[in-house]
């Protein structure tokens, strides 16, 4: 009974060790992979969002230009002030009511102070982008983070200036395109003079939530690496109990037994190529010399 719980104690603490240094790593696994999954997150939500930003300044762009290059010239030959084939801006934002219903996550707007479109009135971030346009007139491009209606988003901003041709419809009230005049009034988005910034263009891209992607991402990490180390612990201990603590003992036991006198239990002898299953191996050869040696002995005397 003694002699078996102090093979079990021996049994203990051998595992116990393997077991301690298994916990440790995976301790140390797990503090290392989160911040590493919050800063591999971070980067992908940034770079997606960069991605789909750049992407949609350059539709934007590409429609204003068409309109530009291609609509305007052909109206203003004919003396045809039909906003949305004359204005880059008012193109936009007829292009952008289209693709909200379809991607109503992306933000496009034109917007000003001094709105033809009440809908197109500043507010928030936009009234802080244009504020920044506004006091630093070399400021071409701003790309930035901010909230709008309660959302981050990566955004994209421009100054919208002023230029004699805008005058032609937020000039003189009275001198504005009749649909124009028809569809806004004539109370606000007029009274433009050439060279002032009067809006700002902000394309945005929703970014993700970061902090629910990151618990998300981790939960899954981490769930796979405890799945792996749990694999990982009852193998070690399978492969400790069987191929070290069980040999160990049996030789313990022989080895106590013959202290005693008792040469008659032998080791079982293991059929392994280890250290292990060669110290077994070696103790039942010294064992049986010790055996032979005695029956020598006695048959001599
Ligand atoms: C052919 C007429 C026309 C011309 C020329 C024109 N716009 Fe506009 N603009 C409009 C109309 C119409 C809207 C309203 C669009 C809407 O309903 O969203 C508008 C909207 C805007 C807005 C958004 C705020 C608002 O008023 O609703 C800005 C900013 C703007 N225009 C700036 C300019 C600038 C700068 C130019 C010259 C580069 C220009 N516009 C030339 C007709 C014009």
């Amino acid at each position: 009974m003694v002699e078996q719980s102090a093979n079990q104690g021996a049994r203990r603490s051998l595992s116990k060790r393997f077991n301690l240094s298994l916990i440790v790593m995976y301790i140390f696994t797990v503090t290392v992979t989160t911040p590493a999954i919050y800063f591999i997150t971070k980067q992908q939500v940034y770079n997606r969002a960069e991605q789909d930003l750049i992407l949609l300044v350059d539709v934007v762009k590409s429609i204003q230009n068409f309109v530009a290059n291609d609509l305007r010239p052909h109206f203003m030959k004919e003396q045809i002030y039909y906003s949305p084939s004359f204005s880059g801006i008012v193109a936009t934002s007829r292009i952008a009511k289209y693709l909200k219903q379809k991607q109503p996550q992306y933000y496009i707007s034109n917007v000003s102070d001094n709105p033809l479109n009440p809908k197109n009135k500043v507010q928030g971030l936009e009234q802080d982008l244009l504020n920044k346009f506004r006091s630093n007139r070399n400021m071409g491009l701003l790309n930035t983070m901010g909230e709008i209606n309660g959302q981050t988003y990566l955004v994209s901003s421009a100054p919208k200036v002023s230029k004699k041709g805008c005058l032609r419809c937020h000039g003189e009230p009275e001198r504005a395109p009749e649909d124009v005049k028809a569809t806004y009034g004539t109370e606000s988005g007029f009274g433009y003079r050439t060279g002032d910034v009067v809006g700002v263009s902000v394309v945005g891209v929703p970014l993700e939530d970061v902090q629910s992607l990151t618990i998300r991402h981790s939960l899954m990490v981490i769930g796979g690496i405890t799945f792996l180390f749990t694999i990982l612990f009852v193998v070690v201990n399978l492969l400790v109990r069987r191929l070290i603590l069980e040999p160990i003992m049996e030789i313990t036991t022989v080895a106590k037994a013959v202290s005693h006198g008792d040469v008659i239990r032998e080791v079982n002898v293991k059929d392994r190529k280890d250290e292990i299953a060669d110290l077994a191996n070696a103790f039942e050869l010294m064992r049986r010399s010790l055996v032979a040696a005695m029956k020598r002995i006695k048959r001599n005397s």
